[in-house]
């Protein structure tokens, strides 16, 4: 039998269990995937504690995860888009992307290119779209001056370099041990801390067009308040209340959620112009390690589950 991560109630990492679950039969617009890489993210490890129970309530038992790529397993009747075998990466809704086997619908699959290694495909649904639709969403372009926090984050790290494609001068807010990946990326890396909007305007002569946070914690208001950064041109993924005190923007992954948007980003690692920084690996039985490692909110790119 197939496993998959299952938990039985809201709680901590040792909730999390993989178990052997009935195969997954795909249904008319549905293909069965070989799970080769999946993604772990933050909002995983909310929803596991009960913390989104309002806006994203669990039901039990709950499977987990949305990022995928993986072999074309089986297709659902009437399917010709794809076939056995193909290689593929796109995402889930059904929180059931942590297992060996994974049912997606063919509109949330695309062609994985054969230069794409599979952990970056299996873990650029979430971060992927978030980061593209965050740089979107504050019009990052050539002449602007963007600040990102968190930026050598899941998220922080695509956002910064589809940033810096755009054309922007891009200031990522990081630990010192991300600073050099950072710089070798074309970002101009400032700490986080005491003194970070004062850092933040020596490296921008004052100047700060726009702001993408994806850490919140004081962000949204640091940017318009201290910074005089317009609130239609700042955007947070994470502090929702602040945002809408301000009348700032809060596009995330929803906003990106396309197959063209997943085409564009596979497109941009194949050509070598957008890296998935890939953190660590583990075995799906080893999913309680790598929520440990995350939880410790410091990892650099992606943490990946190879079932
Ligand atoms: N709205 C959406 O659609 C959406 C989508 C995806 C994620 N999210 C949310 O966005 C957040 C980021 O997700 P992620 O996957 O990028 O997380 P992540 O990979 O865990 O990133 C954590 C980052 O936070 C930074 N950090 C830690 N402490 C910090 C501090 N005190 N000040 C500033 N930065 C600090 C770390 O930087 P250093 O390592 O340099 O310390 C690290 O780069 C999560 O809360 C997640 O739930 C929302």
């Amino acid at each position: 039998m197939p496993r998959a991560v299952r938990f039985d109630q809201y709680g901590d990492i040792d909730v999390l269990n993989v178990v052997d679950v009935e195969r997954p039969v795909p249904g008319a617009g549905e293909v069965l995937v070989r799970v080769k890489a999946t993604g772990i993210n933050p909002g995983e490890a909310s929803i596991r504690k009960g913390l989104l129970h309002e806006r994203f309530p669990a039901t039990f038992p709950s499977g987990e995860g949305s990022d995928l790529a993986g072999v074309v397993e089986e297709v659902g009747p009437g399917v010709a888009e794809f076939a056995v075998g193909d290689e593929v990466l796109g995402w889930t809704d059904q929180r059931a992307s942590h297992a060996e086997l994974a049912l997606a619908p063919i509109d949330q699959l695309v062609p994985k290119p054969a230069g794409v290694p599979w952990n970056a495909a299996g873990a650029l649904y979430v971060a992927g779209a978030t980061a593209w639709a965050a740089v979107r969403a504050v019009g990052a372009s050539t002449g602007d001056t963007v600040v990102v926090s968190g930026a050598a984050g899941g998220v922080g790290s695509l956002a910064v370099q589809l940033a810096v494609h755009a054309g922007a001068k891009v200031i990522g807010l990081a630990s010192e041990p991300n600073h050099e990946w950072l710089r070798a990326h074309h970002v101009i890396p400032v700490s986080y801390g005491d003194g970070v909007a004062e850092r933040i305007r020596e490296a921008t002569e004052g100047r700060v067009d726009a702001f993408i946070d994806t850490f919140g914690g004081g962000y949204v208001q640091l940017a318009i308040e201290e910074l005089g950064v317009a609130p239609d041109r700042v955007d947070t993924i994470i502090d929702w209340a602040t945002a809408e005190k301000y009348g700032a923007k809060t596009d995330g992954s929803m906003a990106g959620s396309s197959p063209q948007v997943l085409s564009e980003l596979a497109g941009l690692i194949e050509r070598g112009e957008l890296e998935v920084p890939i953190a660590a690996t583990y075995p799906l039985e080893q999913v309680r390690e790598a929520f440990r490692e995350l939880e410790q909110r410091h990892t650099r790119g992606k943490i990946v589950l190879e079932p």
